[in-house]
Formats: C-alpha cells, sequence, structure tokens
C-alpha cells in the first residue's frame, strides 16, 4: 500500500492529513484502505490483523464494511481484530458495552470466524485483569502484530482510553477515566452516573507497534486535530504521540479540518487566494491577536503577521482596514427579515417582500428559542409570518420522573372536572410499573416515549404563545429517523424528506432558518440540516418557483457560535431581550438542570445562550463596532 508521507501538505502539519468532504466519504476511504488490505492478505493466504475503534465515529466506516461485504462480496474469513477497549466493569451484554456495540455494528453482519474477534473483557474481577490484559498484548505480538489500527480522538486528545498522562510506552491495562470522557460519552448511557469509570485500553505503546494507523475525526474534533497533529509531540495530548509513527494518516472531514493552519490562516502556509471573505478572515484573526479594533491596525501588523505579501500585493493598509470594517458593520442588523421600505445594498437581508412568510427548522424542541430566540422575536414583532418547525420529538431527552408527574396532573385534571380518568389511570399505572421495574438504559415502551414526546410538545407551543404566536404556527414534524428511543438514531429517510418537502410546499417561505450545527453530541442536528438541504435541492429540481426567492440562514446550536470572519447577518438584542429570551428558554422546564444528555458543558442552556451571545457582541466590540449586550448570528447557504 503507497505510504501517505507525500499528503504532508506543509510544515506546519507533522502527520499527513487527508481532509474528504464527509464523514462519509471520509469513512469510505478507510474503508478501502482496510477492504484492499484484507484482499491483499487474502491472496498471500495470510491473516489480516485489524485493530478496531468504537464510539460515533467509525458508525458510518462499519456501515461502508457491511455494505462492501453483503454487496461486493468482501469477506472478512482472514481477519483477526482487537478492539482498543472496553468499559469496565461492564457486562457484555449491555447495551452500552462496546462488545454490544461491535456487535451491532459490525461483527453480527459479516463472516469474520467469531474466534477471531478479540476485545478486553471488561467482566472480569479485578483480580485477573492484569493477567488478561498482558495475554491481550501478548496475544497481539503472537499472531504478528497489529497490520492496521483504527482510531477515534477524544476531545482532550486520548486515543483508546489512554487520557492525557498517559505513558507513550504504557501498554494493556485497567485505567480511570477523565471526567471530561465520561461527560462527553454520558450520551452513551442515560446519564453521567452510569458511565463506568474505569476502561481496559491498549496502551500507547500497543497502538503505536501498529504497523499502519489511520486515525479518524470529524465535525467538533478540529481544535484537537490540529493541537494533535501541529502542536508539539506530548503526553498531554496523547494522540500528538502518533506523530512519531511512520505510517500514520489522519482522514478528518472539513469541519475537523478547520483549524488546521492550512484551513484556517491558509496565507501562513503560502500561495492564498484573496477572495474579499479570506481578506476579511485574515484582517479580523490579526485584530483579535493583537487586541485591536479593525481600523486600527498599522502596516507594522501587517507585517508582523504574516500579511507582509498581502500588502505588497494589495497596497494601503489603512484601506484594507475600511474595507473589512465596513464588511462588519453591514452585517450587523436589527431587521433580520429586511427593513421594509429601505434602500440599503449592503443589508443582509432583502427589504422585499415584507412581511415574509419565515420558517424556523428546529431540531430539537427548544432550539428555536436557545439559539435564536432574539431574532426570533424580533420576526415575530416586525410583523412577519413565522412559523416553526420542530423537526424532532425531542422525547428521549425528558427524565422519567416527568412522566409520572405529568401523567399524575392528567389524572388529576380529569377527577377535578369529573371526567372518567379510568383510562389516564391505567396509563398511569402501566407507567409507573414499568419505570419502577426499568433496568439501567433500558428503552421506553412507545407510550411513555409519546408522553415524553407530549410534555416537549406542550413547552414548545408554550414558549410559542410567549413569542405571540398562534398555536397554528407551531408544525411538529416527528421525524422518524429520530424515534429509536435511543441516542443512537436511524439515518435520513425518505419519509424525512418527504414530510420535510411537504410543509415547505404549504408554506412556501421566502426566509428559512435552520440549525447549521455539525457539533451535536448526538449528530441529530446534522441529519435535521441534511433533511432541510435535502428538501430544498429537490424542490428547487422540480422547478417549484417560490424557491429562487427563499434565502436559508443557518444558525448554530447550543453548542458553539460561527467564526466571527464568517458571520453574514448579525442580530444585536438589547439587555430586555436577552432576559425575555431568557424567560422563553426557561419554559423548556423538562431540560433545565440536568438533563439526561447533557454533553461536556454543564452550564444550563440559558447560561449557554446568554454566554456565547454575549462573546459574540464582545467580539465585535473589540474588533471596533458597536458594543451590544448580546448578538446572535447566522451565515447564509447558497444552494
Ligand atoms: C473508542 C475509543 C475512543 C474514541 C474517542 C472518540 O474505542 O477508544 O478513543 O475513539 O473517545 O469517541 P467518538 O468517536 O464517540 O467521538
Amino acid at each position: 500500500m503507497p505510504s501517505h508521507k507525500i499528503d504532508l501538505s506543509d510544515s506546519f502539519e507533522k502527520i499527513p492529513v487527508k481532509i474528504f468532504p464527509t464523514p462519509k466519504d471520509g469513512s469510505r476511504f478507510v474503508a478501502e484502505q482496510i477492504a484492499t488490505l484484507i484482499k491483499e492478505k487474502q491472496k498471500k493466504g495470510e491473516k489480516c490483523i485489524l485493530g478496531l475503534a468504537t464510539g460515533s465515529t467509525p458508525i458510518s466506516l462499519y456501515e461502508e464494511l457491511v455494505r462492501m461485504h453483503k454487496e461486493d462480496g468482501l469477506s472478512f474469513k482472514n481477519v483477526i481484530s482487537f478492539n482498543l477497549d472496553e468499559y469496565y466493569p461492564l457486562e457484555k451484554e449491555a447495551l452500552q458495552s462496546y462488545w454490544s456495540f461491535m456487535h451491532r455494528h459490525l461483527f453480527n453482519h459479516i463472516d469474520i470466524d467469531p474466534s477471531n474477534i478479540h476485545m478486553p473483557n471488561g467482566e472480569l474481577p479485578k483480580d485477573d485483569i492484569k493477567k488478561h490484559c498482558q495475554e491481550y498484548d501478548q496475544l497481539i505480538d503472537s499472531v504478528g502484530g497489529i497490520d492496521l489500527q483504527v482510531l477515534g480522538i477524544g476531545n482532550n486528545g486520548h486515543i483508546g482510553f489512554n487520557e492525557p498522562g498517559s505513558s507513550i510506552f504504557s501498554k494493556t491495562r485497567l485505567t480511570s477515566l477523565d471526567n471530561t470522557t465520561r461527560i462527553a460519552n454520558a450520551y452513551e448511557f442515560q446519564n453521567i452516573s452510569q458511565v463506568p469509570r474505569m476502561a481496559i485500553t491498549m496502551g500507547i505503546g500497543t497502538i503505536l507497534k501498529a504497523k499502519k494507523i489511520l486515525l479518524m475525526a470529524w465535525g467538533m474534533k478540529a481544535p484537537i486535530v490540529a493541537k494533535s497533529v501541529e502542536g508539539n509531540v506530548t503526553e498531554q495530548v496523547p494522540a500528538s504521540i502518533l506523530q512519531q509513527h511512520n505510517d500514520c494518516l489522519f482522514v478528518v472531514d472539513d469541519v475537523a479540518a478547520g483549524e488546521l493552519t492550512r484551513i484556517k490562516s491558509p496565507w501562513l502556509t503560502g500561495e492564498c487566494e484573496w477572495t474579499p471573505k479570506m481578506i476579511k478572515r485574515a484582517v479580523v484573526q490579526m485584530a483579535l491577536k493583537t487586541n485591536k479594533p479593525v481600523l486600527s491596525l498599522t502596516i507594522h501588523d501587517y507585517n508582523e503577521n504574516g500579511l507582509a505579501d498581502f500588502i505588497v500585493e494589495k497596497g494601503e493598509a489603512y484601506e484594507i482596514n475600511l474595507q473589512v470594517f465596513y464588511m462588519l458593520r453591514d452585517s450587523i442588523t436589527g431587521w433580520p427579515g429586511g427593513k421594509p421600505g429601505a434602500v440599503i445594498p449592503a443589508h443582509p437581508e432583502r427589504s422585499e417582500p415584507h412581511p415574509k412568510r419565515c420558517i424556523i427548522f428546529s431540531p430539537h424542541p427548544d432550539d428555536d428559542i436557545i439559539s435564536m430566540g432574539g431574532t426570533f422575536m424580533r420576526l415575530h414583532d416586525q410583523g412577519h409570518d413565522v412559523h416553526i418547525a420542530y423537526q424532532t420529538s425531542g422525547n428521549i431527552a425528558v427524565t422519567d420522573e416527568f412522566v409520572t408527574r405529568f401523567m399524575d396532573f392528567a389524572v388529576g385534571f380529569e377527577e377535578q372536572f369529573g371526567i372518567d380518568n379510568h383510562k389516564s389511570r391505567e396509563v398511569l399505572a402501566d407507567a409507573g410499573r414499568f419505570l419502577s421495574n426499568k433496568k439501567k438504559n433500558q428503552v421506553d415502551p412507545a407510550e411513555i416515549r409519546s408522553i415524553k414526546g407530549l410534555i416537549r410538545r406542550c413547552e414548545a407551543k408554550a414558549t410559542c404563545r410567549y413569542v405571540g404566536l398562534t398555536d397554528d404556527k407551531c408544525h411538529f414534524m416527528n421525524l422518524p429517523f429520530y424515534e429509536t428511543g435511543m441516542v443512537e438514531k436511524k439515518p435520513m429517510s425518505e419519509e424525512d424528506i418527504q414530510i420535510t418537502m411537504k410543509l415547505l410546499r404549504e408554506i412556501k417561505p421566502q426566509q428559512v432558518f435552520c440549525a447549521g450545527d455539525l457539533a451535536d453530541p448526538h449528530g441529530t442536528h446534522k441529519v435535521c440540516l441534511d433533511i432541510v438541504y435535502e428538501s430544498m435541492k429537490r424542490l428547487k429540481a422540480a422547478g417549484e418557483s417560490w424557491v429562487k426567492d427563499c434565502w436559508v440562514w443557518l444558525y448554530k446550536g447550543a453548542w458553539q457560535e460561527w467564526d466571527i470572519a464568517d458571520i453574514e447577518m448579525a442580530i444585536p438584542m438589547s439587555p430586555d431581550q436577552v432576559m425575555k429570551k431568557r424567560f422563553g428558554i426557561f419554559i423548556h422546564q423538562s431540560q433545565k438542570d440536568m438533563v439526561p444528555f447533557q454533553g461536556s458543558d454543564s452550564r444550563e442552556f440559558w447560561q449557554r445562550a446568554e454566554d456565547r451571545n454575549a462573546h459574540t457582541a464582545n467580539l465585535y466590540a473589540v474588533l471596533g463596532l458597536t458594543r451590544y449586550a448580546a448578538m446572535e448570528a447566522f451565515v447564509r447557504w447558497h444552494y
């Protein structure tokens, strides 16, 4: 197989990185590498020793391998596999065990000989683990070592469960999980307290012995990818140690590549095409780095920050400063639906038509208010016909306690008004029985899921009423891809697209907002976005006349904000609007305090929203624009 060293594109990157448009493309590449190796070994009558990983990253890789087995006849008969890690203690059969994961996603669907599957055993008594780990490493050595090791990467840089501080010489062993890892993986369990505190993992030394390593990273991993690839080798960032391996390749998607110097600041790595967007990015980065307003940057700053060539090409620093200042200024508007009757050529939105029909797509029933509550309120207050489309039921993120609380209310309500509550009592009793015997991480029956969905629906409706919308403007799409009852969702289906196209056709919006958030820990936002993209593309291809006049704006979900240089529309908020938004978020009571799937951020949603909106406003102020209390930000999607 060819070495990937030739892909080393510049001196900033100390590990070769191959960038693909999407995780699917990257996964296909890795699957092809694996398939080629398996077939080469088959031809020689040899075994192929694979090191495998779990987690959200390799799911699409395993999908592709299963496809290759079923459709292209790829056989795994000569494969011997070793998995990286397993939680401890945890029974094999538990839904969250990596043993279950691997069987669910790969082993059950291919022809690998079960006796060739090796995974650390999370069920052993503690006293037996040391021996088990030694035997695991010996077994790897005895079959000739790992030919190809697949890795993911944790946000803290861990590989396998080798957390920061793990030794470069570490072998397979029992280790304790970093709290950030437990929080990040809480989505696999019901809540953080159920995530095991320990795991058995191959050591860094074990991993480095693999002949070839492919590390995959998608989406939100951009900062740690850049740190591992461009930073110093340090045990504090375990993946950086891979710089010392002679055949390691990082396979990343566009988003995860976003913090690499060649992507983020390409002018530092050589040739760069100076589009207005790139100029804005370079100047904004320089202003933030030097902590100077854009209009105060001097030729000296340009020279000091790797932009000397640019100045030679473009001339006056002050002219460039002005150009960028105007771009930033023109992105700010209090009129997200356009300012009626005004002719402002550089305004982010069109003045006409006014009012506009708008759809805000909200992946979960609270993303609308959390991520763009201020804009939502402005759109309504400025007379637009605002519709909210809640894409998923969000039923998985409601605690069991809420179910009994609300069922109890339903029974009491009927009793109070003399309504026959025979049925609701029965449902309450059933729910109570199920919940009191519910096993750790057991999937809720449809009835309970529907009650959880109803709770979220009522909260969403209450928020819309709070903003001033009538109930007929709230659309609950209940997209089927979400309805698994588990954190893992189905992929986008034709039905999801048809439901979305139907709604779009009904409303014929002139403005659409959707979550352009690729960093959603469970991937729901990403699927929701893909569904809207696909629906809009199909409607355009079908020649629906309204589509050409419909602008699509992307907001980020609760986890992140757009890069300041990429923002095309920034909606300021007054302190009163910030408070009004906060109370709107409070209406989502089932999402207050510790929700079941919190992600790695322990702040409540309203705090995250406020911090983020204040931060955006602050960045604009630092760059020399007016200081607002808070700002929501959008990027336009051209399709
Ligand atoms: C999994 C493993 C971990 C993951 C890492 C990223 O076997 O060893 O290192 O690769 O935690 O997890 P995801 O892919 O869920 O982001």
